[in-house]
């Protein structure tokens, strides 16, 4: 696109704006972020403070009903997602016979699109929402167990979304300090103004079409590396520095050589942040703690040397991405699973959003600048 602008006075069309860069094309009670500032709230708490105090359970509450649940509340919808839990029986067996080498991303997308068919008839968009949240850590905990030749974990019916994750994915119940961590991990996910999955969520909403093709759009949206994806990216290409030059590899030399090929580093930059992004904040801290204790410090050193460079060369800051990769892999998770996690949070987001533009809808339809020639003569396929 931007070759084909190169020549058109853009000045006669002012209102094109690739990326829609800076464009406000909704409102929203679900989050704000002050890029200058670096300050990220979800509706009305600051990301700090439900760090500190929330779990994802509450935020997923707080997201679709703009409020926290009381106690009862908490309750009921802890309740509800425990016991939702389970896969359908079809969508198992497609986990269990879906080539091994899936992406699990692809796998996730493909199983979430597959439970609109076993909703209960009478059941309405909250229901498919915590239906959603509760069956995706299950798609995905079951994929990685079958991919690895193992059998597959059923969820129990009780404790965290975080829990139970790492429960059905390791077979084993995890300690406090990784539930904890995990739970944060989703907290710090969760919402994120209008990023492209978001985006993409609302503008199948907007169509009229129904919540288990806007968030399979999502998903789909999420995949790419300059979103999602970046956290995967991240660890893989500190594993590749690790594989190519051994635990004394130098972070630095590797960064300037890439920056110097014009290559971008994953897990930095952002269009909204022009300074640190408060969840990388968390995530920094309990990358540090986590690589300490797992005796990936040299990783930790490698990420530290790397924002250090970064903000040398370009002034570009991390992003959620960059130091989640760290933290998921001292968890001893493998990096492909990392962007279906981020969706396992965002998911509370993506349906909120969705809640949001159903209850005040617009189709959502711009326009693009036709730059090709216009009215050619008709050769039969013989003569072309
Ligand atoms: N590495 C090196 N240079 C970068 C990077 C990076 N990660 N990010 C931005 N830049 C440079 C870019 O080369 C350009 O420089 P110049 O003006 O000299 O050509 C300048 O900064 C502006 O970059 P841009 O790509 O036009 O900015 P954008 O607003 O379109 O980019 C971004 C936002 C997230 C796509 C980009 O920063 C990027 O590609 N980052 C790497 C991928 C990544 O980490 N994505 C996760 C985003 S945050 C989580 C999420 O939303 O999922």
């Amino acid at each position: 696109m931007a070759d084909h602008l190169q020549n058109i006075d853009l000045s006669e069309y002012p209102y094109i704006n690739r990326g829609l860069e800076g464009i406000v094309a909704f409102s929203t009670t679900k989050s704000f972020i002050d890029g200058a500032k670096g300050e990220l709230i979800y509706s009305g708490y600051n990301i700090d403070t439900l760090a500190e105090n929330a779990t994802f359970e509450e935020v997923c509450f707080l997201l679709w009903n703009d409020r926290l649940p009381d106690a009862g509340e908490l309750n009921e919808l802890n309740s509800r997602l425990q016991a939702e839990r389970e896969l359908p029986e079809v969508v198992l067996n497609y986990i269990r016979n879906t080539d091994k080498n899936s992406e699990p991303m692809a796998v996730l997308r493909t199983a979430v699109s597959m439970l609109q068919d076993f909703q209960p008839a009478d059941a309405v968009d909250t229901d498919h929402a915590i239906a959603m949240t509760a069956k995706m850590p299950t798609i995905i905990a079951a994929f990685d167990r079958v991919r690895n030749g193992l059998d597959v974990v059923a969820p129990v019916k009780k404790g965290s979304t975080a829990f139970n994750f790492l429960y059905m994915l390791n077979g084993e119940e995890p300690g406090t300090a990784s539930e904890r961590t995990m739970d944060l991990c989703l907290v710090l996910h969760a919402e994120h103004g209008m990023n492209a999955s978001t985006f993409t969520c609302r503008a199948v909403c907007s169509t009229e079409s129904e919540i288990f093709s806007a968030v399979t759009a999502a998903i789909g949206s999420l995949k790419g590396p300059l979103h999602g994806g970046a956290n995967t990216a991240v660890m893989n290409t500190l594993l590749k520095l690790k594989d190519d030059q051994g635990e004394g590899a130098d972070p630095v030399a590797f960064t300037l050589s890439k920056l110097e090929k014009k290559e971008k580093i994953m897990g930095f930059g952002h269009r909204v942040y022009k300074v640190l992004d408060p969840r990388a904040t968390h995530l920094r801290k309990m990358s540090k703690s986590l690589s300490d204790e797992t005796g990936h410090e040299y990783l930790y050193n490698w990420s530290e040397a790397m924002v250090k460079t970064m903000k040398e060369e370009k002034n570009i800051d991390p992003n959620v991405d960059f130091f989640s990769a760290t933290v998921y892999y001292s968890l001893g998770i493998v990096p492909d699973l990392y962007t279906c996690i981020f969706a396992m949070s965002r998911i509370s987001g993506w349906t909120a959003h969705f809640f949001e533009q159903k209850e005040n809808n617009r189709l959502i339809r711009p326009r693009a600048l036709y730059v090709a020639e216009k009215n050619k003569p008709w050769i039969p396929a013989e003569k072309r």
